[in-house]
This record gives structure tokens, sequence and C-alpha cells, in this order.
């Protein structure tokens, strides 16, 4: 088996042979884009080739950019487009392109790496873990009612406006706002310019019909979106709401909420712990539903991540992580002042042993450290260690990720 680059030549072998591996067959391109694999970055994919040279696997990656804790921007390798045709499963295909690919990783420069998992058995033994988490929230229009939010002075008090335009008239004012959104928003990745102007990735990335309620403040500067459909019975699909703050986000809920010939709305993707059950006078009016998990993140260099990101309570931890897919083991000691960290290999007997997946599921501030030690995954070596680690790692606000790649 070889693995090797793929270039721009190979891109209708590599789609094809993607596809036989998800069992499906590719849609035709039509005019206006909206392929999803029309983004693909071919110089940074890889074919797994058999000795007769057939190709048998496929992985890629996009270069993106994350947003750490702290309105932190760093590059991130988005993995994509894996798979192994169904013949050649279960040989250790899958393994020899993840080992390949980290080691290119690496040789780019790049310290961590993020994907979106089919299956969540798949990816924790080439060091992903879990780091971001959504939710969908349905609300039955005949209990939208919001609440007077006490500190937020008078209901309705935005000054901005919304117009609702089609998806083909909106210009590019929808990658305007999401950039400036993603900017803040810890756990979220660019879209970098090529996906909007090929129209590649789900809506609203894509030229597929929807309307869109765009928000404007009060000079008329464009600052949320929310792109919706209203499909039978009476069921308004929100794709994503996208705003610069709550008060944009909450003028969003008001308008789709507000939608006249519609019993439901759904919003597909909110962060876990959102604000908007909260505003809603009945608490049980936000019903959760497809709870899952989102970003997977891989550490590839462990004091280069611990820096890189912002911290907002000063501690000192020892961490002992262990990487057995690289077969690395490192201990470092982590000290935060000033909301700076510092991470240098150190002897001093750990407070947390944990493997570099955990470490990727911590990284974000989504999943707290005391949960994966209740859990068994992570190895507490003092008491008040794991309590030390949740307050360490939380971030400014849940991070989050609505970006389908
Ligand atoms: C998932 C997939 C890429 C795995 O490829 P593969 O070449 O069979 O994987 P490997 O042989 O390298 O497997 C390595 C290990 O992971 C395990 N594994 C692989 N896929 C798994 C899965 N879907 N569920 C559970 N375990 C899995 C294997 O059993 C093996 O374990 P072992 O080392 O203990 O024997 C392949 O099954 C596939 O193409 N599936 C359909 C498309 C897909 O889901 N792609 C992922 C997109 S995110």
């Amino acid at each position: 088996m070889e693995i090797r680059s793929t270039t721009d030549q190979d891109l209708d072998v590599f789609v094809d042979t993607l596809h036989a591996a998800f069992g499906r067959f590719p849609e035709t391109p039509t005019d206006g884009g909206g392929v999803w694999w029309s983004a693909l970055e071919m110089d940074r994919g890889l074919f797994a080739m058999t000795a007769d040279g057939r190709p048998v696997g496929t992985a890629g990656a996009y270069s993106f950019e994350l947003t750490l804790p702290g309105e932190i921007l760093v590059p991130a390798a988005g993995v994509t487009a894996v798979g192994v045709v169904p013949s050649h499963r279960r040989q250790g295909v899958l393994s020899a392109m993840m080992r390949h690919q980290l080691t290119e990783l690496r040789a780019r420069g790049e310290f961590l790496s993020v994907l979106l998992a089919s299956e969540a058995l798949i990816y924790r033994r080439f060091g992903y873990g879990p780091a971001t988490y959504t939710q969908r929230l349905t609300v039955p229009r005949h209990q939208a009612a919001f609440a007077l939010p006490r500190a937020r002075g008078e209901a309705g008090s935005d000054t901005g406006s919304v117009e609702v335009l089609r998806r083909a008239d909106c210009g590019e004012v929808l990658e305007e706002v999401y950039d400036r959104y993603r900017r803040a928003q810890p756990g979220a990745l660019s879209r970098p310019r090529r996906w909007w102007a090929l129209g590649a990735g789900q809506p609203p990335i894509s030229p597929a019909p929807r309307y869109v309620a765009v928000h404007r403040d009060a000079d008329g500067v464009p600052d949320g979106y929310a792109s919706y459909a209203i499909g039978e019975p009476g069921t308004l699909t929100v794709d994503e709401t996208i705003a610069v703050d709550d008060d944009v986000f909450t003028a969003l809920a008001r308008f789709v909420l507000g939608h006249d010939l519609v019993s439901e709305v759904v919003f597909k993707h909110v962060p876990p712990e959102h604000p908007l059950r909260w505003q809603l006078a009945d608490f049980r009016a936000g019903q959760v539903g497809n709870d899952t998990d989102w970003l997977w993140v891989r550490l590839l260099d462990v004091p280069r991540a611990l820096t890189a990101r912002g911290w907002f309570t000063d501690g000192e931890l020892v961490l002992d992580v262990d990487d057995p897919f690289l077969g690395e083991h490192g201990r470092y000691l982590l000290t935060v002042r000033d909301s700076k960290a510092d991470c240098v290999p150190t002897d001093r007997e750990p407070d947390l042993s944990l493997d570099v997946s955990d470490l990727g599921s911590i990284y974000l501030g989504g999943t707290a450290p005391s949960t994966l030690v209740r859990a068994g995954h992570i190895r507490a070596h003092r008491p008040g260690a794991a309590t030390l680690a949740d307050a360490l790692f939380r971030a400014e606000r849940a991070p989050h990720c609505l970006h389908w790649f």
C-alpha cells in the first residue's frame, strides 16, 4: 500500500473513490456551483494506492483558521473526504493515511487539526477528541412568547432592522457577517473565500433556495443573518443564525419566531446552554434535539497549542500527556498568569494524566476536565486538580462550530 499526495488532475478519480467509499453516486454539478467537493484543496489530498496502482482510499484537508478562547485565530487543518472502499476496509488503510497526514501537517508547521466524524468510533485512536457540541432547538410558535429580560431593558429595544432577502440577492453580506462572527466565537472556523465563490458546502453557502433575514445595526451595517426555508407543515427551519452579539441573535430569533403561517421554528444549530431558552416565557418551549458532537480536535504540538489560546484564570498544572498513535509522551508544566500561558517540559509529579485525544476535547473549553475525570478518561493525582483544570480550561463562552466540511 502506497500513500501519495494528489494534484488538481486527480479531482475526478478522488471524488469517485470517495463516493464509492460512502456507497453513493456523485451529483452532477449544476450552473451556479453548490457541489460540496468543489472547494477541495487537491494539493492537500492523499490517495491510498494498491500495488497495482488503484486508488482505494482518500483523505483531504482544508486550510481553515480556528478561533481559540480569547479571540485568538490560528491555522487549523480541516480533515475531510476520508474514505476507504468497502473491499479494502479493516486492513489498516485509514491508519496508514492518518499517520501520513499527521506527519505532513507537522511538516507544514500546523499544530492542530480538526474534523467532523461520520461515526464517533473512528477517530479517537488517531488522537482526536470531541471538542464542540451543537443542538437543534425546536420552538412551537404558540409557545414562543418572550419574557422581558430584565437586564436588557425594554423588550424590543433593538435599534436595528431586519430585511428579508432571497439568498441569490445577498451579495457578499453573508460572507462579511460570518467573518465578523467567527472571529469572536471560540470553536468557529473561517470559511475561505473560495467556498462562497464556488457555492460549496451546505446552505447558505451553497446557492440552494433560501430566504435570509439580514439584521442591520442603527447605522445600516449588516451584523447578523438567519438563513431559512419554510417546509410543510408550517415548519420554518433555520440553517444558521449568525450574529455578532447576543442582542442581534435575539432580534433574529424574535423575527423567525414571529413569522406568520408557521407552526414551529427549528434552529438547526445552537450551542449547548444557549440563552434563547431563558428568554422564552415558557422555559419548556425550547425542545432540545440532535444533541451531538461537532468539531473534533487533534493537537500536534502540545506546548504550542496551549500557549496559543487565551486563558481567563491564573493557575499551574502539570499535565502528563500520552499520544499512543504517534508513540509519544510528554510531561508539561502549564503556568497561566495574566491571561497568558507558559508550557514547558517538567519532571514534576503530574496533576493530571491524560491521552492527547482528551486534551483535544478540553482544549477549546467545551468539555470540562472534571467530566473526563469522572468518566475515567483523565486521571487526577491530587484532590482539587480537576476543579482547577475546569477553571483554567474554561472559555469565555461555550465553543461552537456550525461550519460543515
Ligand atoms: C471509516 C473508514 C475510513 C475506516 O477505514 P479502514 O481502512 O477500514 O480503517 P483501518 O483498517 O485503518 O482501521 C483502524 C482501526 O479502526 C477501527 N475502525 C475503523 N473504522 C471503524 C468504524 N467505522 N467503527 C469502529 N471501528 C472502526 C478498525 O476496526 C481498526 O481497529 P483495530 O486496529 O483495533 O483493528 C472506512 O470504513 C470507510 O470508508 N467508511 C465509510 C466512509 C466514512 O465513514 N468515512 C469517514 C468520514 S468522517
